[in-house]
């Protein structure tokens, strides 16, 4: 009975309040939209294939697991502990906690993640426009790998095809977004989110009868250890943030409106469940259409975008089907852009008191911009430029690699951060957990998510050739700072 009465004046309260969700369950929704995109439909299965299948799985899933869920609860509390957007709301824990103000890196950084992140993602979401209309024009049909592959190499080769699909694109997003967090958002995501679903198992169905099923699950979940490299295992690592959208203040500026009923840790392991559930079905379709076709798996970012059109070619209705899978890229690229512009648009309305039509604006002009230099690093710029000068990489390689820096970056502090700095009458009041559960995440987010990361950050920036005993002697000595001079402060 108490639980109705809540339920109805939780109701009544948010039909006037603009400022969080209408129903309670909006905030998985909207988190499952984030996270399910580009990295669980293009990303996972192209790294999975390069990296033996199972073994790396293997690795994701228990990442997923050990990292990825405690993270996610920590950055969805510390939206709903604010109710701001992430710069505005790291202010504000701060002035409330006594903490540091350098922990303010944590909504700048996921600020200018989003920012740089947005503008690429838009870029390569618009290859999957160019892919479904080719699809449904049955233009591919019967074409041979030769033609296919030169088919997307002079997609890329051409910078009007690509700017003219990064500003649909764009165009799309910053207008849900524009449209505000009910009408826009809220109202987008309860009509796109069931539609990805049937569209994705429309796709795995199709892939079990016309492609091989068996090799697929073969390949995805026999476990071969060898199969994976130290590489394989940075990768799978760097994967499970980008897929749960950690670190970049998107779940953070989501979690500003959530429900202050629901709680966090159920909310954290279904959005992680749902989501791995959709790579891996994503995976399996893909995999059956391919190995089907005789084609092989670890043709890395190409996958999704040559081999994949051609298995379709090939097929009885694959034109069609095909299609229809890169309008499912596309919308679930979308979900996810929406909760890129979020956080920074956010900022924007409440720092200059601008309306949301002009903050979402800026944020996607912006980007839109930004864009602009992936855009041209497929082909004017694809050699020449400074940062090829500088670090042999083109502009799209520089951002991609500052934001694979800054997504672990973020996540680490966001960890220390609620584990070491908020206070625990807060972080208690948001778990509504039992004492059990609550230490146990609490020694996940003090000490294991953060030493993991930190040495795969250290990882990855240490030359090659390091080995494992700098990262690990770092990673200790960086969250023995934080932990030591705690134990002289206080008694929690
Ligand atoms: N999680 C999204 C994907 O898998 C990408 C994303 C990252 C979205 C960060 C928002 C924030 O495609």
């Amino acid at each position: 009975m108490s639980a109705v009465i809540a339920n109805n004046t939780y109701w009544m309260n948010n039909m006037s309040n603009p400022k969080i969700w209408t129903h309670k369950g909006t905030f998985l929704l909207a988190a499952v939209g984030s996270a399910v995109g580009l990295g669980n439909l293009w990303r996972f299965p192209y790294l999975a294939g390069e990296n033996g299948g199972g073994a790396f799985i293997l690795v994701y899933a228990l990442t997923i697991a050990a990292v990825g869920i405690p993270i996610l609860i920590a950055e969805t509390l510390l939206g709903r502990a604010s109710r701001k957007s992430p710069i505005m709301g790291m202010k504000d824990l701060i002035s409330a906690n006594n903490s540091h103000p350098a922990w303010k890196t944590i909504g700048w950084m996921g600020a200018l993640a989003a920012f740089i992140i947005l503008s690429f993602y838009s870029v390569i979401a618009g290859w999957a426009i160019h892919y479904s209309g080719l699809m449904f024009s049955g233009s591919l049909s019967g074409a041979s790998a030769e033609v296919i592959s030169s088919g997307f190499d002079e997609l890329l080769a051409s910078p009007g095809l690509l700017v003219l699909y990064h500003s649909i694109f764009m165009g799309v997003s910053i207008l849900i977004v524009g449209m505000g967090i009910h009408k826009g958002i809220e109202n987008g995501l309860r009509f796109m989110m069931p539609a990805l679903f049937i569209i994705l198992m429309v796709v795995v169905i199709y892939g079990a009868i016309e492609g091989d099923l068996s090799a697929a699950l073969n390949f995805l979940f026999t476990f071969n250890i060898e199969d994976l490299s130290l590489e394989g295992w940075l990768d799978a690592m760097g994967q499970s943030f980008f897929t749960l959208s950690l670190g970049m203040g998107a779940i953070m500026a989501y979690g500003a409106y959530m429900s202050p009923e629901s709680s966090l840790t159920r909310t954290a392991i279904s959005i992680a469940i749902v989501d791995t559930l959709i790579a891996l079905l994503a995976g399996v379709a893909i995999f059956s259409l391919v190995f089907g076709q005789g084609l092989e798996a670890g043709q890395g970012p190409g996958l999704m975008f040559v081999t994949l059109p051609l298995a379709f070619a090939d097929l009885p209705g694959g034109g069609m089907l095909g299609g229809v899978f890169f309008v499912l890229v596309i919308g679930a690229a979308l979900t996810s852009a929406i909760s890129l512009v979020e956080p920074v648009a956010g900022y924007f309305i409440e720092q200059f008191k601008i309306s949301r039509p002009k903050a979402v604006a800026l944020m996607g002009g912006g980007c839109w911009l930004l864009g602009l230099l992936t855009v041209f690093s497929f082909n004017i710029w694809s050699s020449g430029t400074i940062t090829h000068d500088l670090f042999g990489k083109s502009p799209f390689d520089v951002l991609e690699f500052m934001t694979n820096i800054m997504m672990p970056l973020g996540g680490v502090l966001i960890a220390l951060f609620v584990g070491w700095s908020l206070s625990r009458d807060m972080v208690k009041a948001q778990m509504m957990t039992t004492a059990i559960w609550l230490s146990c995440w609490q020694v996940l987010v003090r000490y294991i998510a953060p030493t993991a990361v930190t040495f795969v950050f250290l990882r990855t920036l240490l030359p090659e050739g390091t080995g494992y005993y700098l990262p690990t002697l770092g990673a200790v000595v960086i969250v023995a700072s934080f932990a030591i001079p705690h134990k002289f402060r206080s008694q929690d």
